[in-house]
Formats: C-alpha cells, structure tokens, sequence
C-alpha cells in the first residue's frame, strides 16, 4: 500500500488534519484536530451513567461500552468538524497507559480505519497527550520546564529540556492524586468522580481546619504518597481501627472541611515540588496536564507561589484537561510534522507503557 509521503500529506498545518482516538479508560472520544492546535471538534462520549452505581470504572464494561460507540463517535466527530474521511491527514491514537480492553478497542478501530483509508497512523503515550494540551492550549510555552501529571492514574514530574523531550523525576509510589480524590470523595458520600466534587464541598470549607499530612513520600524526593492522606481522611471520619465509614453521620459543615483540608494537602505538595524541581533545574515554565488541572485551587496555588520564583505555569484549557482526543490528535500532528518515520503502524496496546516519546 502506498502511504503518502510527508510532501503530499503536509502541505502547510494550515489545512493538515489529523483525527485523533481516545479510549484509554472511560471516555470515548475523537476529534479532529487542524495543524498542532486548532480543536475542530472534540467529541467525548463519557461512560459515567455506566460507572457510576460502582463508584468507579469497571474495566470489563467500560471495553463494551467503547465497542458499542467508537465508530458513532469518530463519525460525530468527523460531522462537527464538517470534514469527510478524504480530508484527514493522519490517524492519531493513544496506545496507552490504561486499561487494556479499552485500549485495544481504540487501537484496534484506529488501524482498521487506517488502513481502510490508506492514511498514515500513529500510536502515542497518553501521558504525553496531557502534557501536550498544555502546549496545545497556550500560545508560547519556554523551555526548559517541568511537565507536572496530575491525573486520574498518574502523578509525575519530568525535566523537560525541550518540547518533547521528558526524563522522569519521580512519581507517586502508591495512589494517585486523582484517585485521592474520587477515594476521599466516597468516603464523604459525594457524587463520583470525586475531583469536582471535592473542589465544589471544598469551595464552603476551611482549608485550615484539619491538620492532614501532606500526599508525599520524603521531603526532598520528587515521589508522591497519597496512601497515608487517605487513611488519614478515614480515621478523622470514622476514628482509628474502623474501616465501614457512614457517609450520613457527617455534617455538611464537617464534610466541607474535610474537603478543603484534604485537598489542600493532596495539592500543595504537588505545588511545591514542581516549583522545587523547576528551582533546581532551571526551568522557565510548569507544564500541569491530567484531570486533576481542571482544579482552580490547585490552579490558585501555582498562580500564587510560580511568579514568586520567577516561573510560569500553564494549564489547558478547561475541556482538554480530562480524557479527550484533540490532546491526541495534535500530539500526532507534531511528532508527525517533527518526523514522518514515527508513524507506522507498528505498535500495540500497551497498559504499562513506560517511555513518553
Ligand atoms: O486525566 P483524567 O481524565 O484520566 C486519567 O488519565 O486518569 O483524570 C481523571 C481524574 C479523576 O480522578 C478525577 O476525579 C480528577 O481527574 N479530576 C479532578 C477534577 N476534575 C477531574 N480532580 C480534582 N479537581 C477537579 N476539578
Ligand atoms: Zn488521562
């Protein structure tokens, strides 16, 4: 099969179009993206009326649920953009981390599609994809910077000399930060997900008014440890040796501290390690990417502390900081644009993909 070349099928990112494909856990999405930023649509099809009886994803569901829509998706996606299978350039498709059946089916739909069309594909890092809607959503980002991930299953800072160049710094030893929050939210019967919820009870509480340790391992390492905050959560609900926590018996009062003082532990931390990494390695910029970027208090915090320390921090934009294709779909487009050689059909679903780039 003849894959185009890089002179047929980059005119000018101008009018390249890249779609992208998204199914690493509990979205569905896929969006089209023009050149390495301009989001024409960005359909995300979110299964929370699936999960949401469970208190969280439920891997086997979630793989049925992606199967059952991708295809009406892309093709949403492909309709709000006002575009057609001709006019897309490359095929852009997160490959993991996730779940595995999820991935598989994002994969899978992307390579058939492909192929199917004769365009060229790429598989890429979903991480990166987050870090990436930060660049994607500002004008100018300078290097070098620290990419902070803060998400639903990550929590990670990198060293980044240049755009698309990472080397792991640390990262949390247990849970992550986003999980923090969907775990804390269930204890004080709050809605699923947990990350908006706590921020919205936490907008009415104290942040002060509980003393939690912060969501970290040793103070000078650059690894996280959500475990003990949870627990720590649990005790001050419930009281120490008691796992069954009644949600009911909580004042709203006390569920809005609770609230503001665990998230202002789980964030601060975050914040201050970024700043102490971009301290340490120079860096003009913090990159912040993942769901757990939507949060305006963590936002707040860095708006605060970066100027302080002579660094600027950028966030994405409010619809690219959880699970979405255009994040994808403009990575593609750059690392394609960087370097033709990196598409290829020539990858897998990979649950535990290590390497960003
Ligand atoms: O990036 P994401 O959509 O999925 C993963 O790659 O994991 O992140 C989802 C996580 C969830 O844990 C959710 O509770 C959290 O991001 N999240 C938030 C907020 N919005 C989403 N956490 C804190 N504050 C928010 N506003
Ligand atoms: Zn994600």
């Amino acid at each position: 099969m003849h894959l185009p070349t890089p002179e047929e099928t980059l005119p000018s990112e101008n009018n390249f179009l890249t779609l992208g494909i998204e199914t690493s856990c509990d979205e569905t999405s896929a969006a089209v993206v023009r050149g390495p930023k301009k989001v024409l649509s960005n359909i995300v099809a979110s299964q929370f009326d699936l999960h949401v009886k469970y208190g969280g994803v439920v891997p086997e569901l979630a793989c049925r649920r992606h199967l059952e829509i991708i295809e009406k998706v892309v093709q949403s996606a492909l309709d709000e953009a006002g575009v057609t299978d001709n006019d897309i350039g490359l095929v852009s498709v997160a490959h993991g981390p996730g779940l595995i059946g999820a991935l598989l089916i994002g994969v899978m739909f992307a390579k058939a599609y492909a192929a199917a069309s004769g365009k060229p594909i790429i598989g890429l890092n979903h991480l990166e994809a987050h870090l990436y809607s930060t660049v994607m959503s500002n004008e100018a980002v300078e290097f070098p910077a620290i990419g902070a991930i803060v998400s639903g299953g990550h929590t990670s800072l990198y060293y980044m000399p240049e755009e698309g160049k990472y080397r792991l710094l640390g990262s949390t030893v247990d849970d992550a930060v986003g999980e923090s929050f969907d775990k804390v939210a269930s204890l004080l019967g709050l809605p699923y997900p947990g990350g908006p919820s706590i921020e919205r009870a936490a907008l009415r509480g104290d942040p002060n008014s509980i003393k939690f340790p912060l969501g970290m391992t040793k103070k000078r390492s650059y690894n996280f440890s959500y475990a003990g905050l949870k627990t720590a959560v649990l005790y001050h609900i419930k009281g120490h040796g008691k796992t069954k926590v009644d949600s009911n018996i909580i004042s709203e009062d006390e569920k809005n501290d609770v609230a503001a003082s665990f998230q202002y532990a789980a964030l601060s931390v975050i914040v201050n390690k970024a700043l102490r990494a971009a301290e340490e390695f120079k860096a003009k910029s913090i990159l912040v990417g993942g769901g757990v970027s939507r949060n305006n208090y963590l936002r707040d915090l860095f708006d605060k502390k970066g100027p302080k320390k002579g660094v600027r921090v950028y966030f994405p934009r409010p619809d690219l900081c959880t699970d979405n294709a255009a994040m994808v779909a403009g990575l593609g487009y750059v690392k394609y644009a960087r370097d033709p050689s990196n598409a290829g059909p020539d990858f897998e679903a990979d649950p535990n993909i290590r390497s960003l780039n």
